[in-house]
């Protein structure tokens, strides 16, 4: 068994304190989705929806990565082929947990729903590390005439790096989901395409998703006990 794809959810980060979107004590709580998380509910209230993410970004002070952070680190450094994490997170502790660990040349880690710690410039579409509040009259480090704008993907928008993904999906031959509810797509049809590829398909997960029947193998629990044992087991074989 060679390479690996992992697809992480808001569940790996719930018991560092990070709230999942659709408990209901989500991440939306308070807002509708298309008041925040929409390039329509920008253009309508900016100042509103930098709050929403400025509140966001603060919060990443008060949290850490856990056991399942972890364990994914050391399995980028101690399994033999190459481990993709793609996460649906939009948090840094997946980033914080690898930097504990050595680099490996086989690991990587995409954050396809964009990051709290990056801010995009509304004109040029470039993007820089940012960890202060952004105001609706912030100017773009990119252009004096433009702002910017938090780099999160929106619903209606494209996520990110999906070439990159797509081609380790086609050749993966285990595919573990961990943490994600499986109601929003590309990422929930990322199973079917392993499948395809005939990978081996893992959920680990506080309950059964959505696509539950698609995985062949399930473990149910918290992340941070089902992870690390899961891990373990791994690189035991
Ligand atoms: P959800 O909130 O939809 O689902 C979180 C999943 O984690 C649920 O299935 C929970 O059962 C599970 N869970 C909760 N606590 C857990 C724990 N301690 N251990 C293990 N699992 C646990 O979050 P996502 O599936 O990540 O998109 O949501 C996907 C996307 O929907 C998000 O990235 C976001 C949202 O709209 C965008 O913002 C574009």
């Amino acid at each position: 068994m060679n390479s690996i794809v992992i697809l992480t959810g808001a569940g790996i980060s719930a018991e560092s304190g990070v709230p999942t979107f659709r408990a209901s004590d989500g991440l939306w709580c308070g807002h509708r989705v298309e008041d925040v998380a929409t390039p329509e509910g920008f253009e309508a209230n900016p100042a509103l929806v930098q709050d929403f993410y400025n509140e966001r970004r603060r919060q990443l002070r008060e949290v850490a990565p856990n056991a399942a952070h972890r364990a994914l680190a050391r399995l980028g450094v101690e399994w033999p082929g190459d481990v993709l994490v793609v996460t649906q997170n939009v948090d840094d502790l997946h980033d914080r947990a690898h930097a504990e660990v050595p680099e490996t040349e086989g690991f990587g880690l995409i954050h396809m729903h964009g990051e709290l710690l990056k801010a995009r410039c509304t004109e040029t579409g470039q993007v820089c590390d940012w960890r202060d509040d952004i105001r609706p009259d912030t100017v773009s480090p990119f252009s004096d005439d433009a702002t910017l704008r938090p780099h999160i993907v929106w619903f209606g928008e494209m996520p990110l790096a999906m070439h990159v993904i797509e081609r380790a999906l086609a050749k993966c031959s285990l595919f573990v989901s961990i943490g994600t509810s499986g109601n929003v797509y590309p990422a929930a049809g990322f199973v079917s395409a392993a499948r395809r590829a005939g990978a081996h398909t893992v959920e680990l997960n506080l309950e059964p998703s959505l696509g539950q029947s698609l995985f062949e193998e399930r473990h149910y629990g918290p992340a941070t006990e089902i992870v690390p044992a899961f891990v373990e087991r791994l690189l035991s074989r």
